[in-house]
């Protein structure tokens, strides 16, 4: 049974991740800014033991601080850095600091933030490893339609986070990578999304399961069938 930590799991593919973790028999910590949300309480109760609710707004340092002390030397097999936000969609005229920065917070240094803090957690696991959402539109290389300025700099910062941490933390066994959770069907995705979200959390646990060494800091996409360009 491996401990498998989620974060932004109240919603979304969060949620369905803990779900598909439960439900093969894992051991989960869910956490969500609203610690008292519903859908965790439903799947706490289907769950009974196995899965934790905690409360971690990923942009809040003192938030993340006050999590990984209630973690406390707990062993994490899996760390998921899900949470994020999109920001304003719109073009360069609706670009605005203050969203920009909250985006850049959220998606990207709340991520390292969690995961520096749980290390001493994922050191304690025989086969540690780090998978931070992050979205087709963080790639420069295949990006063909411009436009979500703050969306698509915050998940390329994430991208590049994600190799410094695979370097960082080779030496203690930590794998570290981004995989691509395809365009969700989600309050993010919206409805028009071709991709249900039992598809792309089982995508993603399936690609989560098939880390390895050589390929940590890659760039993957949930179907596991390719590294997507940076
Ligand atoms: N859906 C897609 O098509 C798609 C495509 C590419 C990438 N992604 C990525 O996939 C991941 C999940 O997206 P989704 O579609 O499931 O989005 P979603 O339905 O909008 O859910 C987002 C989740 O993140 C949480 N969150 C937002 N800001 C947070 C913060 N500061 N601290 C803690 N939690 C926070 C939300 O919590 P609240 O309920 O408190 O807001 C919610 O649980 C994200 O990283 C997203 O960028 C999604």
């Amino acid at each position: 049974m491996k401990h498998v930590v989620v974060t932004g799991a109240n919603r979304g593919i969060g949620l369905e991740l803990a779900l598909q973790y439960l439900t093969r028999g894992d051991r989960v910590t869910a956490t969500a800014r609203d610690a008292s949300a519903e859908s965790l309480a439903t799947l706490s109760r289907a769950h009974a033991g196995r899965l934790t609710v905690r409360s971690l707004d990923v942009k809040d340092p003192r938030s993340i601080e006050a999590f990984a002390s209630a973690i406390g030397d707990d062993v994490v097999d899996i760390l998921i850095n899900n949470a994020a936000i999109a920001g304003n969609r719109g073009a360069l005229e609706s670009l605005a600091m203050d969203e920009a920065l909250e985006v850049y917070a959220t998606n990207a240094v709340g991520p390292v933030l969690v995961t520096r803090a749980l290390r001493k957690n994922l050191r304690k696991s025989a086969a540690p490893r780090v998978a931070h959402i992050t979205s087709g539109m963080g790639s420069i290389g295949e990006n063909t339609s411009g436009g979500w300025y703050a969306y698509r700099m915050s998940k390329a910062a994430l991208n590049m986070a994600s190799k410094c941490l695979a370097l960082e933390f080779e030496r203690e066994g930590i794998l570290s990578a981004v995989i691509n959770p395809g365009w969700v069907k989600t309050d993010m995705g919206g409805e028009a999304a071709p991709t249900d979200v039992q598809e792309s959390a089982s995508g993603i646990i399936t690609t989560i399961d098939a880390m390895t060494m050589p390929r940590s800091g890659a760039f993957l996409d949930y179907r596991g069938d390719r590294e997507i360009g940076w």
